[in-house]
């Protein structure tokens, strides 16, 4: 039996607000902050809500998997995603959800992999081309910009042959815009209308409408096209005899365009950081890939290529990009033998758990090597775990590893003093503060 440990609520509000203000001041700094010093069951207060952190491998296993049917999704920061999204595979419960990913799942058969494999090849191939040409006046380059747009590329062609580049503005800005409009909708805590609080109402509604009607256009052109049945996911929907309507069908896909490519392309980006502060790294990667004469047979291969996913593990360790995500209890529950009751909130933190002390030695060190050992089940979940586990991981470590591995081939990645002091941007996910831009020097 554990008691979950409440930290010290807010001073002077804190009977009405209860820790909401210090968690709107800076959420994963404060939650880090507790967790050093309360211990990873902890139990805090939104206003009246209740919410319980679980970050141990026991008690996340317990609310993920084993008990996972009394913890839905359908949370206030879920129902939040779905304003924007709509409801998806991402965010829905029960049933719809069971059938939305059962839609979906064809998308991700691995008999797609070979096909993925090869335009995965092809865009990184495209994208290095293009980043040559577009060094800026002092030869840096905005690698937060190419690696978004290559995993926009990626997904829109690997979900709807389509590379969505004359909508990369739009989807991509805009996706973006609603996200930063929905993080601060969530920390409105007063019901009361302000001046400010109808202006970023009446933008979010503008953004949204404009997102929604590029999307609505892919789709239409994509429905008079011929396909093999299931071809892509929009056929898949298409043709499913669940009979999807068209809000639905347009949730799905902007679910999966947003899912697809905004925690891929933070990784990535997040690569560049660390490979920029740690050279050693890429000199490691780089001779191992010479090692296999820069040949890579196929999707299975990659596996084979120790150092790059090394690499890429203790990226997703240090920088989860879905950081932070929740559950909501619907009946009467323990857990750790602490009472839970119907309607209260789980908080579980990827990033509390990859920075847990008791699992990970040194945990704020980039330390690569760490993962030659496999970490204690349930310590290392950057792409969630249980029924509703990342549906795209395959994918994502596909397009991550293809990119970075020839983007190293052909260049050795130095910092550009554009980017100084770079901070991590907590929101629904986790990206730096700043454009990540770098010196690239070509590889003779
Ligand atoms: C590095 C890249 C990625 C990371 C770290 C990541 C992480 C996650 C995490 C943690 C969840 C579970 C959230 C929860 O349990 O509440 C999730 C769910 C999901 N992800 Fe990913 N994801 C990545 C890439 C992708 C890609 C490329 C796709 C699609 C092509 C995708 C599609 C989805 C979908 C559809 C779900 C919802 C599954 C469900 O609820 O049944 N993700 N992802």
């Amino acid at each position: 039996m554990r008691r979950a440990v409440q930290p010290p609520r807010d001073f002077f509000w804190g009977l009405i607000t209860g820790h909401a203000l210090s968690l709107r001041k800076s959420r994963l700094n404060y939650m880090y902050a507790c967790l050093k010093q309360y211990g990873d069951f902890m139990e805090m207060y939104l206003g009246k809500k209740r919410t319980l952190l679980v970050n141990d491998p026991v008690g996340l296993k317990y609310v993920l998997f084993d008990h996972s049917k009394n913890y839905p999704k359908n949370t206030p920061g879920y129902q939040r995603v779905a304003e924007v999204l709509g409801q998806g595979v991402f965010t829905d419960i029960g049933e719809e959800w069971k059938n939305g990913r059962r839609a979906i799942a064809p998308t991700f058969n691995p008999s797609k992999f070979d096909h993925y494999f090869s335009l995965v090849s092809d865009e990184t191939k495209n994208t290095i081309l293009r980043m040559k040409n577009s060094r800026s006046v002092d030869g840096s380059i905005n690698m937060s910009s190419w690696s978004t747009r290559y995993a926009l590329h990626v997904i829109g062609r690997s979900l709807f042959n389509e590379t969505l580049e004359n909508s990369f503005d739009i989807i991509s800005k805009k996706l973006s815009h609603l996200i930063d409009l929905t993080e601060k909708k969530m920390t409105y805590i007063t019901p009361f209308q302000t001046l400010s609080k109808r202006a970023l109402l009446k933008d979010f509604n503008l953004t949204l409408k404009i997102l929604d009607e590029e999307i609505e256009k892919i789709i239409a052109k994509e429905k008079i096209k011929e396909r093999k049945p299931k071809e892509n996911m929009i056929h898949a929907l298409l043709e499913s005899p669940l009979n999807f309507t068209d809000k639905k069908i347009l949730s799905q896909v902007k679910t999966m365009i947003f899912a697809g490519h905004e925690t891929t392309a933070n990784v990535i980006i997040w690569s560049f950081y660390f490979l920029a502060r740690y050279p050693q790294w890429q000199d490691k990667i780089y001779a191992e890939f010479r090692d296999r004469n820069f040949s890579i047979s196929g999707e299975d291969d990659l596996k084979n290529f120790l150092t790059i996913n090394l690499f890429l593990k203790e990226v997703l360790r240090m920088r989860p990009p879905a950081w932070s995500f929740g559950r909501v209890a619907i009946s009467e529950d323990r857990i750790h033998g602490e009472v839970v009751h119907p309607g209260d909130l789980i908080s579980i933190s990827p990033f509390l758990i990859h920075h847990h002390p008791d699992f990970w030695e040194n945990p704020e060190a980039f330390e690569p090597d760490r993962f030659l050992k496999e970490p204690t089940p349930y310590t290392f979940i950057p792409f969630g775990a249980g029924p509703r586990i990342c549906m795209g991981e395959r994918l994502a470590n596909l397009e991550m590893c293809m990119f970075l591995l020839q983007v190293i081939k052909e260049f050795k990645l130095t910092n550009s003093s554009k980017s100084i002091n770079v901070q991590m941007n907590a929101q629904v996910s986790l990206r730096p503060d700043q454009d990540i831009y770098l010196e690239l020097e070509e590889r003779q």
